[in-house]
């Protein structure tokens, strides 16, 4: 396994705001608690002092599981243990690689009972595979963001093995935009792009890279708020089904990656921003599928060349300019989450400039 990249993305978005760092003097200001955060938790990090939490400036820093030489100890600090004498077990609504995923409610003494969706470890698993499985919950433990599925706790102490997050009504994005093609306003998609942005820009201020952000990594709740998800980086790209091997060896869903990540493995904030605009295209189409039936090769060469996809149907060329921002082949020319961010909120707040659709269409 390749050490996941630290990426530095308010380094990054300092970069980009270069000469207006004097108006964004507060964006400045957060930067550089960033990076005092960064130090500081580096310094705990080397005398294993894993709090995670800065408490001069408030910003929280992700903190690699792997950085733990033992793997428990990170579920034991990031995820609160449940008793499952709180959990009721209702139905089986999928099957992942490590066992069945149920839904259900969760009770805990003095809480009203809440909807969750609870991932299983089949039985017979390896010491590698509980490792693999916990991990996901070690990193979504460390994330309390709206736009971020949340962690309720894990079961570690008993059998089956259990994962229990929130319930989402309305499933993966990608399969949810398809069975309801043309039924939204393009508010309500913005709305969408908007609350994923909100989601990215959390992750990229912590230092996490998602590195597979695609529609189908999305989840929607019943009022439509949409949620990353899918946290584990190499255990998720080996469960992804549109990861494919490249020449260096990597696993990649390469109509969602960045070219310097497929080229060189250089995943960053800058890349994650890059597989945002695919999201963006995906949710302004319904959840077609990127480059259609391309070949693999065919996108990347066809990248290179310097083809980029076309504005979707019914598209605000607003929304199609702000795709071809964060497809650019310079990492360091796309715009940094904070900016998507504060371009949506714009197109929100003055509607009339979603009303010139692109007038590109063609397939
Ligand atoms: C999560 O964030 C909210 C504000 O967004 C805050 O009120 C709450 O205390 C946080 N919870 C934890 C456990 O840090």
């Amino acid at each position: 396994r390749t050490a996941p990249t630290q990426p530095q993305p308010n380094q990054v978005c300092c970069h980009h705001f270069g000469q207006c760092c004097l108006v964004f003097c507060g964006v400045l200001h957060r930067c550089q608690g960033y990076i005092k955060a960064r130090m500081k938790s580096e310094e705990k990090r080397r005398t294993r002092f894993h709090s995670g939490h800065v408490p001069f400036s408030g910003i929280k820093t992700y903190v690699d599981p792997d950085t733990y030489e033992d793997p428990t100890q990170a579920v034991e600090e990031f995820a609160k243990e449940i008793d499952p004498s709180y959990i009721c077990i209702e139905r089986v609504i999928g099957a992942g690689e490590f066992g069945e995923v149920c839904s259900g409610r969760l009770r805990l003494p003095g809480r009203m009972d809440i909807p969750v969706a609870i991932k299983t470890l089949k039985g017979g698993y390896s010491e590698q595979q509980r490792r693999d499985f916990l991990r996901e919950a070690s990193i979504m433990g460390q994330f309390n963001c709206t736009n971020i599925i949340r962690l309720e706790g894990v079961v570690t102490n008993s059998r089956p093995v259990m994962i229990v997050v929130e319930y989402m009504e309305n499933g993966a994005l990608d399969s949810f935009l398809r069975t309801r093609d043309g039924q939204f306003t393009v508010l309500q998609l913005v709305g969408m792009l908007r609350g994923i942005a909100v989601g990215m820009t959390y992750l990229s201020d912590m230092g996490y890279v998602h590195r597979d952000l695609a529609a189908r990594n999305i989840l929607v709740d019943k009022s439509l708020v949409c949620k990353v998800s899918d946290f584990g980086m190499s255990r998720v790209l080996e469960e992804d089904t549109e990861a494919a091997y490249t020449a260096t060896g990597g696993k990649i869903p390469i109509r969602w990656t960045a070219p310097e990540a497929i080229a060189y493995g250089k995943f960053s904030t800058a890349s994650d921003v890059w597989s945002y605009g695919i999201v963006m295209w995906e949710v302004m189409s319904y959840g077609e599928r990127p480059y259609w039936e391309m070949s693999n090769q065919d996108v990347i060469l066809s990248i290179e060349e310097g083809y980029r996809l076309p504005a979707p149907m019914g598209c605000p060329v607003t929304l199609h300019q702000l795709m071809l921002h964060c497809w650019q082949k310079d990492a360091g020319q796309r715009p940094c989450f904070t900016d998507v961010l504060s371009f949506l909120d714009k197109l929100i707040i003055s509607p009339g400039s979603l009303l010139t659709l692109a007038t590109d269409t063609q397939r």
